[in-house]
C-alpha cells in the first residue's frame, strides 16, 4: 500500500496516474470471526471486551462489481454499531451477512467468515466499477453508509424505505475500518477541503442520523424556537444534535453525565444542561417498575431551565432506561423522535400522556441519500463541525471500540488507517484557520 500512500501524499498524482496504480490483492483490516461469535457467553455486556474479538489481520480484496468503488481509506472512526458487532449484541451481524448474500452472486461477496467492520470513511477513490461515471479515480471523498438496490418502488420516495436497506460495515461486508473499503459509488460524497482525513471520517454515520432524526421533515422537523432535549449532548449523535438544534434557532436542553461534558456542551454555544448523574435521577425503582415521581422531578428541572416551557423534540436513543421520562416531559403535541435502545429495546411508558397529549413518537434511522448529503454540505461549508475528541491507530481499533462501549469517551473517536499521522489531508488552510477553534473543541478534553 506504500505506493498508494505515497501517492495521495505527494497531492500531485492525477486520475490518470491513480487508475494505473496496481492495487494489491490483499489489505489491512479490522475484523470479527464467525468461530468466535460465542466467545463472549455468559459475561455480562458491560465486560465483554471488543480488544478481544476485533482482529486486524490481512483479508482478501474483494472483486468491484457494477456501480462500485474501491477507496483507500486514510482515516475512520468508531460508531457504536462496531461496539454492537464486535460484542456480538444483540444479534451476530454474520447473520446480516448470510441474508446479504442470498441476494445475488455480486452480494454472495459479502458472506464470509469473517466480517471487516466500520460505517466511516475518508479517503481517495481507486477504482469505480463498470456504470460508475461521477467519480474518478484520485476523487478525495467520504461516504455514507446508506446501502440500498432501489429495485423496488418503496425507496424511490425515501431511500430509507427501500427494502434491501443496509447500513454498510454492519450489515454489510468490507467496511471503513480498513485500508480499503468497498461502497457503492453513489455512497460517496465530496471531502471537506478544510479538515484532515480523520475529522473527515468523524462525521458521517451520526451527523447524517442527527440531521434526519432532528432536522429533517421526516424526523423531528424542528424549527425556531423549538426546545429540544438532548440525552448524551456531548456523545456521537448529541454532539451533532446540539449543533443542529443551535444553527437552526431551536433552544436545546443538553443532558449529559458529567462536568466535563457539560463543558462540552457550553462550548457549543448549549446554555440549558442537566447534569443527569449529578440530579441523580432514578427513573426506575427495580427493574420491572417505573417511577413517575422521578419523571416529574426531572420535568420541573427542565421547567426551571426553560422558564415554565416544556419539551417540542426529544432527540431520544438511550431507549428503555430513558423512554417513560422522554413521553412524560414532551410537551401537548410534541415529538419524540427514537433512533435507538443503547439501554434495551423493550421500552415502557405511561400512554396516557402520550394519546390524552396528542404526542408522537417518530422512529428514525440514519439517513436517505439526500439527506445525508445535506448533512456532509453542512461539513463542508463549516456550519457543522467534527466532534472529534481522540484518534487511535488502526492497530487500537479494539481499544478505541473499548471506550465507546464503556462511555469513557467523548463527541467521536477516530481511527487513522493508511493515514501515517493526525493532521494530514488539509486542501483549505484559509477556511479552517476560520473555523479552527470549533473544529478543535473536543480535542483532548
Ligand atoms: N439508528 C441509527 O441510524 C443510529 C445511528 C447512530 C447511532 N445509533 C445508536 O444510538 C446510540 C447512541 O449512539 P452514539 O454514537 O451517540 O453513542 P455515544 O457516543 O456512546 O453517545 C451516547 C450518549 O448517550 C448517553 N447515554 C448512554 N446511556 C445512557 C442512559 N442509560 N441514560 C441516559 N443517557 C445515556 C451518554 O451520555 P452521558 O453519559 O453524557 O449522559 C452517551 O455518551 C447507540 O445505541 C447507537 O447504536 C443509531
Amino acid at each position: 500500500m506504500q505506493h498508494i500512500l505515497e501517492a495521495i501524499q505527494s497531492g500531485a498524482a492525477a486520475g490518470d496516474d491513480f487508475a494505473n496504480l496496481e492495487i494489491p490483492d490483499h489489505y489491512r483490516a479490522a475484523t470479527v470471526h464467525k468461530d468466535e461469535v460465542d466467545m463472549f457467553e455468559g459475561i455480562a455486556s458491560r465486560d465483554k471486551d471488543p480488544r478481544k474479538s476485533i482482529h486486524v489481520e490481512d483479508v482478501a480484496l474483494p472483486e468491484l462489481g457494477p456501480g462500485e468503488a474501491l477507496v483507500a481509506v486514510m482515516a475512520s472512526a468508531i460508531n457504536y454499531n462496531t461496539v454492537w458487532t464486535s460484542i456480538f449484541e444483540p444479534v451476530s451481524t454474520f447473520g446480516f451477512l448470510e441474508r446479504y448474500g442470498k441476494l445475488s452472486p455480486l452480494t454472495k461477496r459479502h458472506d464470509l467468515p469473517y466480517h471487516v467492520v466500520g460505517s466511516d470513511l475518508a479517503g481517495v477513490v481507486l477504482r469505480t466499477g463498470p456504470g460508475v461515471t461521477k467519480w474518478k479515480p484520485g476523487t478525495e471523498v467520504v461516504a455514507h453508509c446508506l446501502s440500498v438496490e432501489l429495485e423496488e418502488p418503496d425507496g424511490h420516495d425515501d431511500t430509507m424505505l427501500d427494502p434491501q436497506q443496509r447500513i454498510w460495515g454492519f450489515e454489510t461486508n468490507f467496511g471503513g475500518l480498513a485500508t480499503i473499503a468497498l461502497v457503492k459509488a453513489n455512497q460517496l460524497m465530496p471531502k471537506p477541503a478544510h479538515l484532515t482525513w480523520e475529522e473527515a471520517a468523524s462525521p458521517g454515520l451520526v451527523n447524517c442520523t442527527a440531521y434526519r432524526q432532528l432536522v429533517s421533515k421526516n424526523g423531528g422537523d424542528m424549527k425556531q424556537g423549538d426546545n429540544v432535549l438532548i440525552w448524551g449532548a456531548s456523545g456521537g449523535l448529541g454532539g451533532f444534535a446540539t449543533q443542529y438544534a443551535l444553527n437552526g434557532g431551536a433552544t436545546p436542553v443538553c443532558v449529559v453525565s458529567n462536568e466535563e461534558k457539560a463543558a462540552i456542551a457550553r462550548s457549543m454555544g448549549a446554555e440549558l444542561i442537566i447534569n443527569r448523574s449529578e440530579e441523580d435521577y432514578r427513573f426506575w425503582k427495580d427493574e420491572h417498575t417505573q417511577d413517575p415521581k422521578e419523571w416529574k422531578r426531572f420535568g420541573a428541572k427542565i421547567r426551571e431551565l426553560t422558564g415554565g416551557e416544556d419539551i417540542d423534540i426529544v432527540f431520544e436513543h438511550p431507549g428503555r432506561e430513558t423512554f417513560g421520562a422522554s413521553v412524560y416531559v414532551t410537551r401537548k403535541g410534541g415529538t419524540i423522535t427514537t433512533c435507538a435502545s443503547t439501554s434495551g429495546y423493550m421500552h415502557e411508558y405511561d400512554n396516557r400522556y402520550l394519546w390524552m397529549n396528542l404526542k408522537r413518537i417518530i422512529s428514525s434511522h440514519f439517513a436517505n441519500y439526500r439527506e445525508s448529503w445535506e448533512a456532509n454540505r453542512l461539513i463542508a461549508k463549516g456550519k457543522i463541525h467534527p466532534t472529534l475528541s481522540r484518534t487511535y491507530s488502526l492497530d487500537d481499533v479494539g481499544q478505541a471500540a473499548l471506550d465507546v462501549h464503556h462511555n469513557a469517551h467523548q463527541g467521536k473517536v477516530g481511527v487513522l488507517c493508511l493515514a501515517p499521522e493526525e493532521g494530514l489531508g488539509v486542501r483549505d488552510e484559509e477556511m479552517r484557520a476560520q473555523h479552527l477553534d470549533a473544529i478543535n473543541r473536543f480535542r483532548g478534553v
